[in-house]
């Protein structure tokens, strides 16, 4: 891990310990990953709005929204996207440190980076979630119309068209998004938080 220089950690009195009894559940990160359109986005919401309605400390980041912003100088070469991730995987860290549950849906599609992501955020709290979604119903989809402009050409990079995706070999939780109902999809992840003793 880089640091500037000249620089020392300051040691907060509130802690994480103490903002977890506040909120009265411990804090997480819930990783998505998968191809484009394999229902990420839409599945952290879900779950994210579960967990809001059960009074939890939630906060979702996605691609499509922190590329306008925080990585929105960075585009879609594998080195590019490894600095997305490492940015997004350092926020997460601070999230963790706040207390919130983060849900971060993300292609992320190399082994290695996540590897890379799963030690900046440390394994224990690091929730890998793989939308297994087929490359031909995501293209289906195309929601966003981006597959048809990949397959024309007019999109260089495209995961699944001309970049790969690596998918994960041991996720923690692994839902069929392409066929299982979102609720289906929202009550396994809800209830692998309680089977970890993060909510309760
Ligand atoms: S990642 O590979 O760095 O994890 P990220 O999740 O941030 O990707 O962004 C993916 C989103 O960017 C897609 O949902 C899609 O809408 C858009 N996008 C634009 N160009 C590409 C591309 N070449 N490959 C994949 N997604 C792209």
């Amino acid at each position: 891990m880089k640091t500037s220089p000249n620089v020392v950690r300051h040691n907060a009195a509130v802690t994480r310990p103490r903002r977890e009894t506040l909120n009265g559940h411990k804090s997480v990160n819930l990783w998505f990953t998968g191809l484009s359109g394999s229902g990420k986005s839409t599945l952290a919401h879900a779950v994210e709005e579960r967990l809001h309605l059960q009074g939890k400390r939630t906060y979702v980041f996605d691609g499509d929204n922190v590329r306008h912003g925080l990585c929105g100088d960075l585009g879609f070469s594998m080195e590019d996207r490894r600095e997305n991730l490492r940015r997004i995987a350092e926020m997460t860290r601070l999230f963790l440190d706040s207390g919130v549950i983060s849900l971060t849906a993300f292609i992320s599609p190399l082994i290695e980076d996540r590897a890379r992501i799963r030690e900046i955020i440390g394994p224990d709290d690091f929730i890998e979630v793989y939308c297994n979604c087929s490359l031909e119903i995501c293209e289906q989809r195309d929601v966003k119309g981006l597959y048809k402009k990949a397959r024309e050409g007019e999109i260089k990079n495209y995961t699944g068209i001309s970049s790969p995706y690596e998918p994960p070999v041991n996720p923690d939780i692994e839902l069929d998004s392409g066929t299982q109902p979102l609720m289906e999809c929202v009550n396994i992840v809800v209830d692998a938080l309680r089977a970890r003793g993060i909510i309760f």
